[in-house]
């Protein structure tokens, strides 16, 4: 049950905090499996994930085979639904702070390209320019900049325009998608918001304010040019588990004020090269790799800062083997080696000590090169008319095709 009253999520001062803002494991690593008591998500099991197979007539994607995905809310329901013939959309977004993207901003993209294509539904992808200009150090004009530059990045994850509705808020919030905005902001009360999101008496009220924003997407009718009269189809949303507060507090409401609660599906965070002690800091340029990185930049920090688990020396390693459970190539690997029998067979002689630390991170700075190159090569073929195309307010007459 999701009872307004335990949507807490502020906790003790010893225990991890994680809110759209905030993410620090208690002492380091984050406890995802307290995380998914704590917020009242289920677990994704290999069961579901055989499900999505059997209706997609496709292997899952590797984040959702190796649990990059771990947890949900009705995703289940969702297909269900869809197994009946039913459709949904996809919303997912991005607050745009920084010019450059690195690995783990492109993950839920990367992921929601792959339900996109498999389940062949429509998206939507919020800009919160919005949200970056209030919580950060940013002038409006340049934080609209920034969602411009980043849906780029995002167009560049192969999204297909005839499915797609690319909003800067800035632009955007108006009409209906304003009415639905306030509908929620009337369902929501102070105290709610301080606890789900744990604001202060020093906050400004722009703060407090933007959550309706967030949860406004999450309802059909926020979109007339595309789903006037599809006020009941089924919205699924594809995020880090970050964002899970906006969400409880929108399925709080949904029911309120007569619409479907939006289902989710959650990632964990991409860990940082020095080790995982959650999110990844925009402040260190070393401690991510950049989607704007050269093949020698990628070279240098992995061989420089991806914290290993493998042993001091080599005598010591071939004796007892590397450390996997702490080991961020294996890490990194398990995210974007695609090749299930090959990460087997480097974890196997990893932790063996059969491999070196220094094998596995060429074998890791092979790959991620090629998916930076990759992104990189896609991103200069993304041109100004292209990003007008995606955002343009218009019909998509075949977005269920
Ligand atoms: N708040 C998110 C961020 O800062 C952006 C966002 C808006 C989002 N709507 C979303 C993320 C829906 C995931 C799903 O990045």
């Amino acid at each position: 049950m999701e009872a307004s009253t335990e949507t807490n999520n502020k906790f003790s001062e010893e225990e991890q905090v994680v809110t759209p803002w905030e993410v620090a494991g208690n002492g380091g690593k984050i406890d995802y499996d307290k995380l998914i008591d704590r917020f009242g998500c289920q677990r994704i099991d290999q069961s579901l994930v055989q499900r999505v197979e059997k209706l997609t007539s496709q292997p899952a994607h590797v984040f959702l085979r190796r649990n990059v995905f771990f947890a949900h809310r009705d995703f289940a329901e969702i297909l269900d639904a869809y197994e009946k013939g039913e459709n949904f959309y996809l919303y997912t977004g991005r607050g745009p702070s920084s010019e450059a993207l690195h690995l783990g901003h492109l993950i839920p993209f990367m992921f929601t390209k792959y339900l996109q294509e498999a389940f062949k539904v429509p998206l939507v992808i919020q800009l919160t320019d919005d949200e970056k200009f209030l919580w950060k150090n940013l002038t409006i004009e340049e934080s609209r900049r920034l969602a411009r530059e980043n849906a780029k990045d995002i167009i560049a994850c192969g999204f297909d325009v005839s499915k797609t509705f690319i909003f800067s808020d800035f632009d955007y919030v108006g009409g209906a998608f304003y009415r639905n905005m306030v509908q929620i902001g009337k369902r929501v009360t102070y105290n709610q918001v301080v606890g789900i999101f744990g604001f202060i008496g020093e906050d400004h009220i722009g703060k407090v304010s933007f959550p309706p924003v967030q949860a406004a997407p999450s309802f059909p009718s926020s979109f007339p040019h595309l789903f006037e009269g599809k006020g009941n189809l089924r919205c699924l949303i594809p995020c880090a588990i970050d964002q899970d507060p906006y969400f409880r507090m929108t399925r709080d409401v949904a029911p309120k004020i007569g619409y479907n609660k939006p289902a989710l599906i959650e990632s964990s965070f991409f860990p940082a090269l020095q080790g995982e002690t959650g999110k990844m800091s925009a402040s260190d340029p070393n401690s991510a790799i950049y989607v704007t990185d050269s093949a020698k930049d990628i070279k240098n920090k992995v061989n420089r800062y991806a914290f290993s688990g493998g042993q001091d020396s080599i005598e010591k390693h071939r004796q007892l083997g590397a450390n996997l459970e702490v080991d961020i190539p294996i890490k990194y690997l398990s995210f974007f080696l695609e090749d299930d029998a090959e990460l087997e067979h480097i974890k196997k002689e990893y932790g063996a000590g059969r491999m070196l630390t220094g094998e596995v991170k060429q074998r890791l700075i092979q790959v991620l090169t090629e998916i930076v190159e990759r992104h990189r090569t896609a991103r200069a073929n993304v041109t100004e008319k292209m990003v007008d195309a995606f955002m343009a307010v218009r019909p998509l007459p075949h977005m269920f095709d």
